[in-house]
């Protein structure tokens, strides 16, 4: 339990499927850092200021969780705040080439830091960031994809999505 791990990504936003990582990351080391890429090139939902806020909110009270921004190389940063893992969420097969780039690439620019894949439990084996920000635009619920204030904050984004009967689902925007 001596390591710190990193735990990075673009979280916009965070749902259940981080949090199973997250947990299984405690399991195994002595802190995770949850790093937020700042990555100008991209659009997000949230900005980084609120998905850090989101974060905060719900890993208050557990020091062993930590919430940070990188922009750069994550192997600079891991280096610079003393983590030596990098954690990954393994959902499927699909996501395993993207992810072992990657890591080899991290590897060849730091040998020091290694990758650690973990699979999260199977009834989240399909869930993205992505998805739940579809689904909850067209009005589909996300209760139980993501912890409850994502729910709230994506309600203030879009404003409260009403129940509507399956097969008359409006896009919202
Ligand atoms: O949640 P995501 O968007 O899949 O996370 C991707 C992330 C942030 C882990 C990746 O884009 C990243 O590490 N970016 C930092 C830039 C970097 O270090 N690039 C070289 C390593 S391949």
């Amino acid at each position: 339990m001596k390591s710190l791990a990193i735990f990075p990504g673009s979280f916009d936003p965070i749902t259940n499927g981080h949090l199973d990582i997250i947990a299984r990351g405690l399991s195994v080391f002595r802190g995770v850092r949850i790093a937020i890429l700042v990555n100008p090139d991209k659009r997000p939902l949230f900005t980084v200021e609120e998905r850090v806020d989101i974060i905060r909110l719900t890993y208050r009270g557990n020091p062993r969780v930590q919430v940070d921004t990188f922009s750069g190389l994550l192997v600079d940063y891991a280096e610079r705040v003393g983590a030596s893992v990098i954690v990954r969420g393994l959902r499927a097969i699909s996501d395993f080439e993207y992810e072992f780039q990657m890591a080899l690439m991290n590897r060849r620019l730091n040998p020091r830091i290694e990758t650690v894949f973990m699979m999260p439990a199977e009834s989240y084996s399909y869930l993205s960031s992505r998805l739940v920000k579809e689904v909850f635009q067209l009005g589909g619920s996300v209760r139980d994809l993501v912890p409850p204030v994502v729910e709230r904050r994506l309600r203030e984004k879009y404003g409260p999505v009403p129940a509507q009967p399956v097969g008359r689902r409006r896009s919202r925007r």
